[in-house]
């Protein structure tokens, strides 16, 4: 499955980036068909708020397009309450949450 990282740059210096690919499927998109999917999303903090982030979903959509897909799912921690607003905004639907367990196995 092919993934592309898009950097972001301001006067230059790297401000930000985003990794994005292809996934067969994903939580809450319809499973007939490849979705792009946003495995790393960063801006560096002086450069927040600013609309960098808003910008790099922007490329990673375009691509997805690029790609044939009609749909791009993320996904963020549930104590990353920036995140999810920052998805929010930018009209990202919550599709699902989970809860990760693990066993010592003795
Ligand atoms: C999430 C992140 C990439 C957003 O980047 P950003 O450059 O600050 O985003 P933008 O300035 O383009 O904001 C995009 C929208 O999200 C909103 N937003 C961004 N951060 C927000 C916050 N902390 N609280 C509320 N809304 C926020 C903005 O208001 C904007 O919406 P608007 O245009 O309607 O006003 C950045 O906060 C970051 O790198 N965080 C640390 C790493 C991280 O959590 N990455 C995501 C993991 S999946």
């Amino acid at each position: 499955m092919p993934l592309v990282v898009f950097v972001a740059e301001v006067n230059r210096q790297v401000a930000g980036f985003i990794e994005v690919g292809l996934r067969s499927h994903a939580d809450g998109c319809d499973r007939r068909q490849p979705v792009g999917f946003v495995e790393g999303w960063y801006v560096e903090p002086e450069h927040q708020r600013r609309g960098v982030g808003r910008a790099l979903i922007g490329a990673a959509e375009d691509w997805a397009r690029s790609q044939g897909c009609t749909e791009i799912a993320s996904d963020t921690w549930i104590d990353n309450e920036p995140s999810q607003r920052a998805h929010e905004a930018l009209s990202f639907e919550v599709v699902d949450r989970r809860v990760h367990y693990r066993k010592a196995l003795r």
